[in-house]
Parts: structure tokens; sequence; C-alpha cells
């Protein structure tokens, strides 16, 4: 199954890695024979932050040592932890069929947008999230350029907090992809205007390693 995120605020035609996720859904849904499918539009639908019952309930779950996902719901004590494990199961649920998880993820203030960091904290409940053989593709923007030599080298905390977060539950360092397209405010801002054709080949690389099944060449 693909599970599709995307986690722009932006929901209109101008989003660049909405536009780029469904491309490389549309591509790997012709690809595939599995009509399984999923899309979860975090900015629409909104995983709610987690919160004290989500706490109390992992935590009692971790002082059991480690339960199984079928097996939590036993451990709920009140309507609130109810609420919380009512939430939660379903997307852990989802996460764990999907065989590639494909992540729209721009880049907000040299970080990822909070709804997508909402998700990421309720799926991680202790001790249930092996993610072995899934593939994960992220597709990123950013308004500006991060490569060795920019004045912002290294402020880039989006792909090596996901790469870090989805190696340590288990997703292998050759199946996790990030395809950038980098420079988009250039198109905007008068200030950048020079960087347009950086901006469009960076562009035009995402949307070619999308169609070609290249994801590979960006960051790896
Ligand atoms: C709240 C917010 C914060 C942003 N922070 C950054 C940033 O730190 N660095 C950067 O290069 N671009 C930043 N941008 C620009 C976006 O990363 C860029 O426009 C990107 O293409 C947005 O993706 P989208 O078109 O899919 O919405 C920011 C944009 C927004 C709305």
């Amino acid at each position: 199954m693909l599970l599709h995120l995307d986690s722009s605020a932006n929901r209109s035609d101008e989003s660049v890695t909405r536009r780029l996720t469904r491309l490389f859904a549309d591509r790997w849904r012709s690809d595939h024979d599995s009509t399984e499918y999923r899309y979860r539009d975090l900015a629409a639908d909104p995983v709610p932050p987690i919160d004290t019952a989500y706490c109390q309930l992992g935590r009692r779950s971790e002082r059991e040592g480690v339960v199984p996902l079928e097996l939590v719901g036993a451990l709920v004590e009140n309507a609130a932890e109810a609420d919380a494990w009512a939430l939660t199961e379903p997307l852990i649920t989802e996460v764990l069929a999907s065989s590639t998880i494909l992540i729209g993820a721009p880049l907000y203030n040299f970080s990822l947008p909070a709804a997508l960091k909402a998700w990421i904290d309720r799926i991680t409940f202790p001790g249930v999230l092996a993610l072995g053989d899934t593939e994960v593709v992220v597709i990123t923007s950013r308004g500006g350029a991060y490569g060795p030599g920019t004045r912002r080298e290294g402020w880039d905390y989006e792909v090596p907090y996901l790469r870090a977060y989805f190696t340590n539950y288990g997703v292998r360092d050759d199946n996790i992809r990030f395809i950038t397209a980098e420079l988009s405010l250039a198109g905007l801002v008068p200030r950048l205007a020079h960087l347009r054709p950086l901006a469009e080949q960076s562009l035009a690389d995402a949307i070619s390693s999308i169609a070609t099944g290249q994801h590979a060449t960006a960051e790896r």
C-alpha cells in the first residue's frame, strides 16, 4: 500500500510539494498492481497534538515492557486515554500496513511543518513502530538553497531529522529517498531573480527523478 501524506499549509495549486507528491503517487499507482492507496492531507485534516492522556498511556505501556499494538487498548484506564488511543491506533495501523510512505514536506523555519511533526509524534507510540521493509520517499521544497558552499549550508534540519527518525524505526538506508526542489522563492522574490535558472533546474531535476524513478539522485 502507498500512504501519501501532504503537509504543506498551502493547499493551492501553487504548492510545489503537493504537485510533486501527486506526480509521484500517479506514477506509483500506474506502476503497481496494488490498488491500495491512502491519502492524508495533514494540513486539511490535522492530527491533533499529543496530550496528557497519550503520554500517560505511553508511560504505562513502557512500564510493562514492550506491549504489542493489539494489547495497548487493554491498558486504557479512562475516557481521555480511550480517546487518545482511538486517534492513535488507526494511524499506526495505517503506517504498518504501508509498503511505501510518500511525504510532501516543505521546509518551514529550517525544519518540518508542525502538521507533519504532530503526525510523527502520534504514530511514535512506545514500542509499536517497526518499519523494517518500508520504503520512505520524502519530497521537500524550500525557498532558499542549502547545498555545499551556500551561506545556509548545514541549516536544513528537516532532511537530516527525517533520515534519523525513519532510520531509528528500522527503515534501511537504501530504502529512504529524498527528492528536493530548491530555491522555490526565486520566482517570487525580486532580489532572488538571478537565481531563477537554478530554481527551474532544481524543479526539473526533481520532476525527472520522479518520472524516471531515479529518486536516489538528489540527497541520499
Ligand atoms: C512558514 C514558512 C516557513 C518557511 N521557512 C523557510 C525556511 O526556513 N527556509 C527556506 O528556504 N524556505 C522557507 N519557506 C519557504 C518554503 O519552504 C517554500 O516556499 C516551499 O516551496 C514551500 O513548499 P510548498 O510550495 O509545497 O508549500 C518557508 C515558508 C513558510 C510558509
